[in-house]
């Protein structure tokens, strides 16, 4: 492949993406990305001019994405509105970008037969029970719970639909959560990483029992790779690399990483309709593609991560302040809604 076409390339896997894709080949890469709150251009810094190449521009302008489509070998899908607290919030960019956006790549790549692989999320499958020693696999029935992961169901079977109906060359992959450098500070691990930066207190919701199965983006990076070169058209494969914790425990870990006390957090209001828990079983994309996670050493992994953003300040502050009123304007929003509702809710 030559020359391929990220979408939201400027957010945090895309980012990453291209910076691997860089780093383990001869491709060039055209980033499309509508650089909305989530995306950030200085993401793609340092990165060669003659193999980069920033289009600003949205996924739903049928006219763009057809003219980037018919210049490319391959389409790699990442851009969508993926935080779960904003889609409670104001679902309607979600429905746009996620199945929007991902119905005007395919009739693209229909279009011109170009190779397309679609990035999507574990939660499409929902959520399952703490004690439960079953983990999601490629056959796992649908079943998601938020307005984000329900757009990315969505647009997951957008995708089977063009292969089967249309001949659409495309594999999908669903992954676990990701956490290392350039991820934005409203996810769960910077945020608490950069509140402590910033002397303030680290957030959990409820009391911290719900599991993430946490994969560095670079394993992700190398998954992805992997299957746009070698997997199979009108497969999914499931990306994860046995990284379960609990909410609790990561910040526990964090906050030992950066010298605090273990209870020097703020217990808030629960995420409504909060899954309890994700876990991968990736043994398809062991087996069939042989590939391997590099990073499994969580700590390890925070410890590095904490470093990028010690040393990064001035990549995440200028979106911090903003954040973190946008959390406190959620948080005043459940609380009408609670009162609202009154106290039977
Ligand atoms: P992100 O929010 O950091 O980045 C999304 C990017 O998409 C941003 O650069 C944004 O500007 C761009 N974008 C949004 N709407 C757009 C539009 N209409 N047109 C063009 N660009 C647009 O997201 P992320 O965490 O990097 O996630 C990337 C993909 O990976 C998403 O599809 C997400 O569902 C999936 N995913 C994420 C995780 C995770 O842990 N973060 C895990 C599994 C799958
Ligand atoms: O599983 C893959 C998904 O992982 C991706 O599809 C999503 O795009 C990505 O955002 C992520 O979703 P989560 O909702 O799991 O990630 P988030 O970082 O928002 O939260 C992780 C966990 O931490 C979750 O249980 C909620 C909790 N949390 C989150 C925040 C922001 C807190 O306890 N405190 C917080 O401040």
């Amino acid at each position: 492949m030559e020359r391929i076409l990220v979408t939201g390339g400027a957010g945090f896997i895309g980012a990453n993406f291209v910076r691997y894709v860089i780093a383990h080949s001869q491709a060039s890469i055209v980033v499309v990305d509508a650089l909305t709150y989530a995306g950030n251009p200085e993401s793609l810094r340092g990165l060669p001019a003659d193999r980069v190449q920033l289009r600003i521009g949205d996924i739903t302008d049928a006219t763009l994405v057809d003219e980037l489509v018919g210049e490319v070998d391959a389409v790699v899908h990442f851009a969508a509105e993926s935080h779960n607290d904003n889609s409670l919030h104001d679902p309607a960019p979600f429905l746009n970008t996620n199945i929007v956006g991902t119905y005007t790549l395919l009739e693209a790549v229909r279009r011109h037969d170009v190779r397309f692989h679609h990035i999507s999320t574990d939660e499409v499958y929902g959520d399952l029970e703490l004690d439960d020693p079953a983990r999601f696999t490629e056959t796992t029935p649908y079943n998601p719970s938020s307005p984000y992961s329900s757009t990315k169901a969505a647009s997951d079977l957008l995708v089977r639909a063009w292969v089967r109906s249309f001949g659409v060359r495309a594999t999908l992959s669903n992954c676990s959560n990701n956490y290392g450098p350039y991820q934005h500070v409203e996810k769960f691990i910077p945020r608490q990483i950069t509140n402590i930066l910033n002397g303030e207190r680290p957030k959990l919701y409820g009391s911290g029992a719900n599991v993430r199965d946490w994969i560095h983006v670079d394993d992700h990076s190398s998954a992805v790779w992997e299957i746009l070169q070698r997997g199979e058209v009108g497969r999914t494969y499931l990306i994860g690399a046995d990284g379960e914790k609990n909410n609790r425990e990561v910040l526990e870990t964090i906050l030992d990483l950066l010298g605090e006390d273990r209870d020097a957090f703020d217990s808030v209001a629960d995420r409504p309709g909060h899954d309890l828990r994700y876990a991968i079983d990736a043994g398809t994309l062991r087996k069939e593609l042989g590939w391997r996670p590099q990073h499994q050493d969580l700590a390890a992994g925070l410890a590095q991560t904490i470093a990028w953003y010690r040393e990064n300040r001035w990549w995440w502050e200028p979106s911090k302040r903003q954040t973190e009123d946008r959390y406190v304007l959620q948080e005043q929003a459940h609380q009408l809604a609670a009162a609202a509702e009154g106290p039977g809710r």
